[in-house]
């Protein structure tokens, strides 16, 4: 009898979820270029549209939680958004109300030390980050870097934020035909169908946080390449996996940040893991 095939664990990619954002906070410049520089193999990133139709990178639909501001993002416009400070929350320092800059800011200074002690924000950790400037940074990384975009709730703005994201996309010259280093996720089967309808070259990632009564057998949407299960359905149904994989699937899970977890993922011969801490990941795959 031949042994089973033990799944190499070089091969599993490492994906970063919303950037290194278990250190740095999370969709900021800031925590991508960390992740990239930390060997990450793609970034991962939410978008959303802004009341002027830009797409952000943000999670959540209101800014509160990842901003110093309050307020829903598809009713603020990109210079808004531009005014908030979408990092010093994870630092849990905000800035006093009117700081003395010193003369020269190094990346990220912190003035005196302590629980008193203030850090100089550092744009590139605090502001907005618009889907297009995390592009450039991609196309500048000198290594190949894919990114995995999902769309948040596209189904609130009929089509607009497809649209928009295969505009960009189209603009950065990653709609050619041929194998793409960018794939669009989404819980919604609605936004999945309409990537595909309008970029059928396009990779589309079905993410399931339970396991789906309808494809709960492997198969998923129509002309959908790969399944993104969260790892909590991952842990409770790991024959799923195998079920995928043998429809034909690849296999994205998320958001994989315990060691025990990634070593199931292994184990399960899992394609991809998606994580908060990419450096960490790496080092246990040998990497
Ligand atoms: O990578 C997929 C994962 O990000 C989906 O969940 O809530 O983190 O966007 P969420
Ligand atoms: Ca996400």
């Amino acid at each position: 009898m031949r042994p089973l095939a033990v799944p190499s664990r070089t091969a599993t990619r490492v994906v970063a979820h919303r950037g290194s954002s278990d250190a740095v906070p999370e969709h900021t410049l800031a925590a991508y270029r960390r992740a990239i520089e930390e060997g990450a193999d793609a970034l991962e990133c939410d978008v959303r549209l802004t009341a002027d139709g830009h797409l952000v990178c943000v999670h959540d639909r209101r800014v509160d939680r990842t901003s110093n501001g309050r307020g829903v993002v598809s009713t603020l416009e990109l210079a808004q958004l531009a005014e908030l400070d979408f990092g010093s929350w994870k630092d849990g320092s905000l800035p006093p109300e009117e700081p003395e800059a010193p003369d020269r800011a190094p990346e990220l200074s912190v003035l005196g030390s302590g629980p008193g002690a203030w850090r100089v924000p550092d744009p590139e950790r605090t502001s907005v980050l618009t889907l297009e400037r995390l592009l450039e940074l991609v196309a500048d990384a000198g290594r190949p870097v894919e990114l995995a975009i999902e769309t948040k709730h596209p189904t609130r703005y009929a089509g607009r934020v497809e649209a928009e994201l295969l505009r960009v996309l189209h603009r950065f010259g990653l709609l050619a035909p041929g194998p793409s280093p960018v794939r669009i996720m989404s819980f919604s089967q609605l936004s999945l169908r309409r990537v595909r309808q309008a970029a059928p070259s396009i990779p589309t990632v079905f993410l399931m946080e339970r396991l789906p009564l309808r494809f709960r057998d492997g198969t998923l949407p129509q002309g959908v390449g790969i399944a993104g299960p969260g790892i909590d359905l991952v842990r409770a149904n790991p024959g799923f996996v195998a079920r995928l994989h043998r429809a034909g699937h690849r296999v994205h899970v998320w958001t994989v940040d315990d060691p025990a977890d990634v070593e199931l993922c292994l184990r399960l011969g899992v394609d991809t893991v998606i994580t908060n801490r990419p450096r960490e990941v790496l080092a246990q795959l040998g990497r």
